[in-house]
């Protein structure tokens, strides 16, 4: 199969032709991976099981991990479950559409496939107009994880999505590389108090002021344990090389290179703006951004992790940023990819 690459140009009426020639592949029961605010999707009509099943099978991706149903309006959720909680309903008006995801009480509607069996299902709403316009066009919800090859780091441009998956998959809607970088926060609310199941594009600071106490997920999950969201097990956004996590100081992560240069042979580096490090024949660096601004470095870094493993380096460092804003999701997936 040849992936048809659909190239956004942001003139309306043409785009417009595009994202149709999309939802057509959409309700014909095809796979299109499309651009969200955060990454990349892959995505299949929800209520076509068949469409559902070659999503797991494309993606190389196990059964047992659900996937998240993007919709388009209140509309479309209420067919995906039969009540909506109090705490959903305040969280969908402060942030919805947006970078994040809520678990909720499923419907009979939805199908094992998609909830992998669960008795719930997760639900996001994007912001990027791209997916709403698709959406919109399909006339159904859109279940879609990340158009990447299961393990990989998401892709947050379509030369990734056509990487992992180009000749497996109908088309991809190329608008440009997404701009957050990092996936949806994943919150549970049927529990009490809600649990972050992952950390990403709205912090864990803005849920609380809406919901109040959030249980962060323990990090740290043994493996065989049954996992509360599949996607929290600890070696998940794995590029192909072992990834090295340092204190984010510059002298720090110039020790930390000095000792990998003596263990591998090529070693890559995520490197922040102004920071030195050794100069090697054997070091590649990505220049990654200004450190403090967690925002850009999280629209980066999955990009520098898949061009650091495209240069073939042997292992890569990085230096690992706090736990503050986005600075929280990039250290769930570095201590994942590190894992
Ligand atoms: O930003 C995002 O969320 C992107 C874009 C494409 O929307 N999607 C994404 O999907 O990251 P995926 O499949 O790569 O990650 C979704 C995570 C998985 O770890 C899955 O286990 C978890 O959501 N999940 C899905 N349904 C769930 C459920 N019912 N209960 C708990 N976790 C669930
Ligand atoms: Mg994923």
């Amino acid at each position: 199969m040849q992936t048809q690459r659909l190239i956004l140009t942001g003139d309306p009426a043409h785009d417009d032709a595009l994202i149709r020639q999309a939802s057509a592949i959409i309700r014909a029961g095809g796979l299109v991976a499309f651009p969200t605010e955060t990454v990349y999707g892959l995505g299949a009509d929800a209520f076509n099981p068949s469409a559902v099943r070659r999503i797991f099978e494309v993606k190389r991706r196990p059964a047992w991990d659900p996937l998240i149903v993007h919709i388009i309006s209140r509309e479309q959720l209420l067919l995906l479950i039969d009540e909506l909680p109090h705490q959903a309903d305040a969280l969908l008006q402060r942030f919805m559409p947006g970078p994040l995801t809520l678990v909720l009480k499923r419907s009979e509607r939805v199908s094992d496939l998609i909830t992998a069996g669960r008795d719930t299902v997760a639900v996001r709403m994007p912001a990027h107009p791209v997916a709403q316009a698709l959406i919109r066009m399909s006339e159904t919800p859109i279940a879609a994880p990340s158009a990447n090859r299961f393990g990989r780091p998401s892709p947050t441009c379509a030369d990734h999505v056509l990487h992992d998956l180009g000749g497996e998959i109908e088309a991809v809607l190329d608008a440009g590389e997404t701009p957050v970088g990092v996936e949806s926060t994943i919150v549970d609310l049927t529990t009490t108090p809600p649990t972050l199941l992952r950390p990403g594009g709205v912090s864990l600071e803005a849920l609380e002021e809406v919901i109040g106490t959030v249980r962060v997920f323990a990090e740290v999950v043994q493996e065989g344990q049954p996992l509360p969201s599949p996607g929290t097990s600890p070696r998940h956004y794995a590029p192909q090389v072992p990834v090295l996590l340092c204190a984010p100081e510059p002298s720090v992560l110039y020790g930390a290179v000095r000792d990998a240069l003596s263990q591998h042979e090529w070693v890559g580096v995520m490197r922040p703006e102004g920071w030195r490090i050794p100069s090697h024949r054997r070091v590649i660096a990505f220049e990654w951004g200004r450190w403090g601004d967690w925002e850009g470095l999280a629209r980066r870094l999955f990009e520098g992790l898949r061009w650091l493993e495209a240069q073939q380096v042997h292992a890569i460092v990085c230096p690992l940023p706090p736990a503050e804003g986005l600075g929280r999701a990039m250290r769930d997936r570095l201590e994942r990819a590190s894992a």
